[in-house]
């Protein structure tokens, strides 16, 4: 904890693979100001997935005096900035200029699958998953950051000599605000490269030598909650502010959520949707299929641990049917059109467009629609979509009960939280209570809980767990065989999805 901070709110950027938000909090941690920036990925290829890192920073810079103008505050007001991200997501730039080196290569990005599957036939699978937590899959940054010096010697020459710097979304952001003056990472953000030892929470050398990543790249690993450095006036609105917290967006969730005791569980619908159950101060277990990961770490107190299931492709299937297809003006219109048919109609949507993640991990797994007759409308196809999400939220909770993680109830959040319908479903085809909070942009509210405490802005972790407020709870209402005859005539529709990318 530090001295007091003098500001009276504190701000939340919660920077995503569509879009930045921004929330600023008062002492009550009640939000007061509020502000929004769409992000526009590329797609050059099938299974590419980049952005322009330049326009993610630009969109924190906007977005903040968008919330400050939204709550009719001041830049001088800001007590301390926390971010919480995308994960994964990765970026290279010279260390010199602050300028990238290319595009980032996007968490859903596929490019490097042919990479993880040379690396898992030469044996490395088991290794990598003892030592990282994680699997060989493209979803995260080790193979991204070989890509990109792979791209061109002259930048693994460079990277060698120490003139590049990586860093997930965190760490780029964290460098723009401090001009340079701060390379670092969190330990949830570096739990996700592939690079981190999970049990020391430390860079990994024989991985960097397995995925050839020099260690001159590399940010120092820091808690999730403490002060870094303070912003750049020149760079960041005229004012030196405490940047006091950095962590992945779905474990700012987690903690939001309230999700701090062991056997507590989270799902967090955005692009994807992740499932996280804190775990506790023990690294938990090897695992097959789940991934094991960094929940937060407080300053000066230990790290503590999550199992995730990880669903690559679940809001984006949404935005599918609205942006691509067209069947749809807004991702609530669902709900109503979910709620129009009795039952599915034997149609069935597998939402693998990056892929499957957990606990599949077939990055050549496609989108699969299933059951398609004359009568089949949109109807169908929202339905299909909403259904699918819960199915795949239902393969993660087996995985974890499997596991000896049984969730027992489901905290939702995020953009689909919203959505009675899918709500609904989740809780049914669970068979557990799904339960979701008065504020569901829980991801920034975790970020402004760690820079609040780092800061003295917050004092109290329990306090700031007890001030979520259940909102709605859903309890399960579909008899177990309809749902189990549902969930396996889905399990088959996976089975056709898989391994159908040729590239
Ligand atoms: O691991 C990827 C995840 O952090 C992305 O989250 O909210 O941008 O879909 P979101």
């Amino acid at each position: 904890m530090g001295t007091p901070a003098r500001g009276s709110v504190v701000a939340a950027v919660d920077q995503g693979t569509t879009g930045t938000t921004v929330c600023l909090l008062d002492r009550d941690a009640t939000v007061v100001g509020r502000g929004y920036t769409e992000i526009h990925p590329q797609f050059p290829r099938p299974g590419w997935v980049e952005q322009d890192p330049e326009e993610l920073w630009r969109s924190v810079v906007d977005t903040v005096a968008a919330a400050l103008a939204d709550a009719g505050r001041r830049p001088a007001d800001l007590a301390a900035l926390g971010i919480t991200n995308q994960r994964e997501t990765t970026v290279v730039w010279e260390r010199s200029s602050s300028a990238p080196v290319g595009p980032a290569i996007v968490w859903q990005d596929r490019r490097t699958a042919a990479r993880c599957e040379r690396l898992a036939a030469d044996g490395h699978a088991g290794t990598v998953g003892a030592r990282t937590g994680l699997v060989l899959d493209p979803y995260f940054s080790a193979t991204k950051i070989g890509w990109i010096l792979d791209r061109d010697p002259a930048l693994r020459r460079r990277a060698g000599r120490g003139e590049l710097a990586f860093g997930t979304v965190d760490s780029w952001l964290v460098w723009k605000l401090t001009a340079g003056a701060v390379h670092v990472t969190d330990v949830t953000n570096a739990s996700r490269t592939l690079l981190l030892d999970l049990a020391a929470a430390a860079w990994a050398p024989d991985m960097l030598d397995l995925f050839d990543v020099p260690a001159e790249l590399l940010p120092d690993v820091v808690p999730s909650s403490r002060v870094y450095a303070e912003t750049d006036p020149d760079a960041f609105l005229g004012v030196r502010i405490p940047v006091a917290a950095a962590v992945g967006d779905q474990q700012a969730a987690l903690f939001a959520q309230g999700c701090v005791e062991a056997g507590q569980a989270k799902n967090t619908y955005g692009t994807g949707s992740f499932v996280l159950v804190n775990t506790g101060t023990a690294v938990p277990p090897p695992q097959s299929s789940l991934l094991r990961t960094i929940a937060y770490q407080l300053d000066g107190e230990p790290v503590r641990y999550a199992l995730e299931g990880a669903i690559l492709s679940t809001g984006a299937a949404v935005g599918w049917l609205r942006d691509s297809l067209g069947v749809i003006r807004d991702a609530a219109e669902t709900a109503d059109l979910a709620a129009s048919l009795p039952g599915n109609d034997g149609v069935y949507f597998v939402p693998a467009l990056t892929g499957l993640g957990a606990p599949h991990w077939d990055p050549r797994a496609r989108g699969t629609l299933l059951g398609i007759t004359r009568g089949t409308g949109r109807a169908h196809l929202a339905r299909a979509v909403l259904e699918g999400i819960a199915y795949r939220t239902r393969d993660v909770v087996e995985a974890m009960a499997a596991a000896g993680f049984a969730v027992r109830e489901l905290r939702a959040d995020g953009g689909a939280a919203r959505n009675p319908w899918l709500m609904q479903f989740q809780a049914d085809m669970l068979g557990v209570d799904v339960d979701v909070p008065d504020n569901i942009e829980s991801t920034a509210l975790g970020s402004a809980y760690l820079a609040g405490l780092a800061t003295g802005f917050f004092t109290d972790p329990a306090a700031l767990a007890a001030h979520r407020r259940s909102e709605r709870r859903y309890h399960p209402a579909m008899p177990a065989d309809r749902r189990d005859r549902a969930y396996r005539r889905w399990r088959s529709a996976v089975d056709r999805a898989r391994d159908w990318a040729d590239d």
